[in-house]
């Protein structure tokens, strides 16, 4: 059974109608951005199910993912805090916002709290870079964009995406 189908019937069909049957393949990015929405990262059963509904290969859907860097195929946290250190992000102290931000969350860059929500890692230019130190979070609701940021702002924010969480949860 495709189990992103079952759990998205609507959603897929939906995504589906909008290309011709002889050009289904091109749907395979809104059916990514479908799988990933719910854990935050694109897992081997949704790239077989994507392939299925799409007659292509799963190492074609996996090629797609591993190519675009807004898709994952390893678990991480709920959201992602991405922090800019290219050079002119460096150059006004995002390396040293990087690793205190860690350090204050006690994890490597790269890694997830214990709570399993926030993961911070490091990406290339966003292009704001006159706004260092600054970061973007993914998660399953899109992106958003936070510049001219301390470490104190920064945890601020985290603290509110943990209690956003937590009602989320609440409520399901
Ligand atoms: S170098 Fe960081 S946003 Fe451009």
């Amino acid at each position: 059974m495709n189990k992103l189908l079952e759990k998205y019937p609507q959603e897929v069909k939906r995504i589906l109608a909008k290309y011709p049957p002889d050009h289904k393949r091109a749907a395979v990015m809104p059916l990514l951005y479908l799988a990933q929405k719910d854990q935050m990262y694109v897992s081997k059963q949704a790239m077989e199910d994507i392939a299925e509904l799409l007659d292509i290969t799963v190492t074609e859907v996996a090629s797609i993912v591993g190519f675009y860097t807004l898709y994952y195929d390893e678990p991480a946290g709920k959201y992602r805090i991405q922090v800019c250190t290219d050079l002119p992000c460096a150059l006004r102290g995002a390396e040293t916002f990087l690793q205190k931000l860690c350090e204050k969350l006690g994890i490597e860059v790269g890694g997830t709290t214990e709570d399993g929500l926030i993961t911070v890692e490091r990406v290339m230019c966003l292009a704001a870079c006159h706004h260092a130190p600054m970061f973007q979070v993914q998660s399953g609701d899109g992106l958003t964009y936070h510049e001219d940021q301390t470490v104190e702002s920064a945890l601020e924010l985290i603290e509110e995406l943990r209690q956003a969480a937590g009602r989320r949860n609440g409520h399901e």
